[in-house]
């Protein structure tokens, strides 16, 4: 992307991340959620935030609700809105890893590009990047229907609807895969506390 700003220079501060990781006692992280919608990201995200608080873990969750009211209002969901909504999305999440914080991130994020640029900004700034791949067959997600989309979807009422009329590309190597329609929601959540252990961003 073209650089727009010139003369900008990093200011260097006298406190580091470690010891933001230090104080709060965890490693500040991205949990990227990606799936169909009605695929269950938010709600295995809402569990998870829940569990990790009542541990003594900071989290804030990103999604829909937090994103596309707010700083991501005035976009859309061409593939070039999903793409820089994704895009600010990552450099939120960064800010608040670098804070230390765990980001709980629920975003369809359909392209495999997008979310691999994600990935990259974290792994540049040697940040963790989890991957969490929520995979139901579309056949599921379309059962469920919570909000109703898949109707107005299928009857064309809105275009490019993700898995009926536009693409989903699935993660080639998800740190881990959530298969919502055959797990519990608290089986869900251990799996992804065990993995947190693993790396070491919780205790
Ligand atoms: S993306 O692709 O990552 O930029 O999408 P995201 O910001 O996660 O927004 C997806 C939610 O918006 C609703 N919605 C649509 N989804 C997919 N395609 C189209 N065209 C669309 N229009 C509206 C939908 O309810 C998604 O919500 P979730 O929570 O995922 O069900």
């Amino acid at each position: 992307a073209e650089q727009k700003a010139t003369n900008v220079h990093w200011h260097e501060g006298e406190v580091t991340r470690a010891e933001r990781n230090r104080l709060l006692g965890q490693k500040g992280a991205t949990l990227w959620f990606t799936g169909l919608s009605g695929s269950g990201k938010s709600t295995v995200a809402v569990a998870l935030e829940k569990v990790l608080t009542e541990r003594g873990h900071l989290t804030y969750r990103l999604d829909g609700d937090n994103v596309r009211m707010g700083i991501n209002k005035n976009l859309g969901f061409s593939a070039e809105d999903r793409a820089e909504n994704i895009r600010r999305i990552g450099e939120v999440a960064k800010l608040f890893v670098d804070t230390g914080v765990i980001v709980l991130s629920s975003f369809v994020s359909p392209y495999r590009e997008d979310r691999d640029n994600v990935r990259a900004l974290h792994e540049a700034g040697d940040m963790d990047f989890i991957e969490v791949f929520v995979d139901v067959p579309l056949e599921e997600a379309e059962r469920r229907d919570p909000k109703g989309l898949y109707k107005k979807a299928r009857a064309g009422e809105i275009k490019n609807f993700t898995g009926i009329d536009d693409p989903y590309e699935p993660p080639l190597k998800p740190e881990i895969v959530l298969k919502s329609q055959e797990m519990s929601l608290e089986e869900e959540v251990t799996l992804l506390l065990e993995l947190l252990e693993q790396r070491g961003i919780i205790g």
